[in-house]
């Protein structure tokens, strides 16, 4: 069965394309390399041995999405990751975002509903939830204002899926993401954040490899144990699997809604400075860092609450927090060795 993945050679997408491929699925990869390299289809090359089929091409060309479905009328199964993730520079550059998080999804979109059946896994995120009321985060929370153009583009996305589903033969399956951290165990791919990382792990990773002086912590006054913000930091390769088991559910359809959704996540949360001592441990050195004001838009705490992925989808994360950031650092000192 061939599977499209937009976004594929990108983080969480590449990590999927090597689950799919070792689950026997033919992949083809749409990327417009804008937030990655063809160095990462040489890493996928490298763990499975088998080379996905790679179209060059932005999603914000309408004929070029047609002329794609009309070449690979055989994709059995879509899961879309290709979009702009980058929080901050959402705020700054809110077009950007609207138009390449949303219009790439309109335009596979009327490429499916074409189709007398069409099964499509969409990326997004826990941030549609905001600060939420009640911790862990199931699925049934309230979707909060979004805080960012970025974390509108997921919520606005959903909504495009699930009408569209309603009237098309569209199934879906919506992921909200908590936090993807780590790297495939071979370090053939990791995360490539451009530029400065926005992210905590890369940037603690960075810091650790001596790109970077000290990791500023955004706030110790938070009303957690150790004044920290507290997130759910998921393993990538947990994550990328979770991927491959919901798109074995609608092909098997074994979906009882024509959209599900389920929340991504381990379930445990962790302070930014237990992500410090963790990663202390894995390298074995002292970390430099400062305690800082507090950066806008954070949420004092967000873990998920993982019965239905559990109970429902059937997947959990096998992977601890030392084992994503042991991973994380393997994949830095590979970066930095190349
Ligand atoms: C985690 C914690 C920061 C950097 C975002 C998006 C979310 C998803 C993941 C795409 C927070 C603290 C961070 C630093 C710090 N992205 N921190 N110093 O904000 O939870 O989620 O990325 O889907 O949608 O919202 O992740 O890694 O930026 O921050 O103290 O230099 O680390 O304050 O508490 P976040 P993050």
């Amino acid at each position: 069965m061939k599977i499209l993945v937009t976004g594929g050679l990108g983080f969480i997408g590449s990590h999927t394309v090597v689950e799919l491929q070792n689950k026997g699925f033919e992949v083809v990869i749409i990327d417009n390399l804008s937030n990655s390299s063809e160095a990462v289809f040489k890493g996928i090359v490298a763990i499975t041995g088998k080379q996905p089929i790679f179209e060059k091409l932005d999603l914000r060309g309408k004929a070029s999405v047609q002329d794609f479905f009309k070449k690979h009328d055989d994709v059995s199964g879509v899961i879309h990751f290709a979009a702009s993730k980058a929080v901050g520079e959402s705020v700054t550059n809110p077009l950007l975002y609207y138009e390449n998080n949303l219009s790439s999804l309109v335009y596979l979109l009327q490429e499916l509903e074409k189709k007398e059946e069409a099964n499509f896994i969409f990326s997004s995120s826990c941030t549609v939830y905001g600060q939420a009321d009640v911790i862990p985060i199931a699925e049934t929370a309230p979707i909060k204002p979004a805080m960012s153009p970025y974390g509108n583009t997921k919520q606005i996305g959903e909504e495009i899926i699930i009408d569209v589903a309603k009237v098309s033969a569209i199934n879906a399956i919506l992921l909200r993401y908590f936090n993807p951290i780590g790297a495939h165990d071979s370090a053939e791919i990791g995360e490539l954040p451009i530029g400065v990382p926005q992210n905590l792990v890369p940037f603690i990773t960075q810091t650790g490899i001596g790109l970077r002086k000290e990791l500023l912590v955004y706030g110790n006054d938070y009303p957690t144990p150790d004044g920290t913000c507290i997130r759910d930091y998921i393993h990538v390769v947990d994550l990328a699997k979770a991927h491959v088991v919901a798109l074995q559910r609608l092909l098997n359809k074994k979906n009882l809604d024509k959209v599900e959704i389920f929340n991504l996540g381990s379930g445990v949360g962790s302070s930014v400075l237990e992500v410090i001592t963790s990663f202390e441990k894995v390298s074995g050195k002292p970390f430099p860092y400062k305690i800082v004001d507090r950066r806008e838009g954070d949420v004092t705490k967000a873990y998920a609450n993982t019965d239905k992925a559990n109970g429902v989808l059937g997947w959990k994360t096998q992977l601890s927090l030392e084992e994503a950031m042991a991973s994380a650092w393997k994949w830095e000192q590979k970066v930095k060795a190349k």
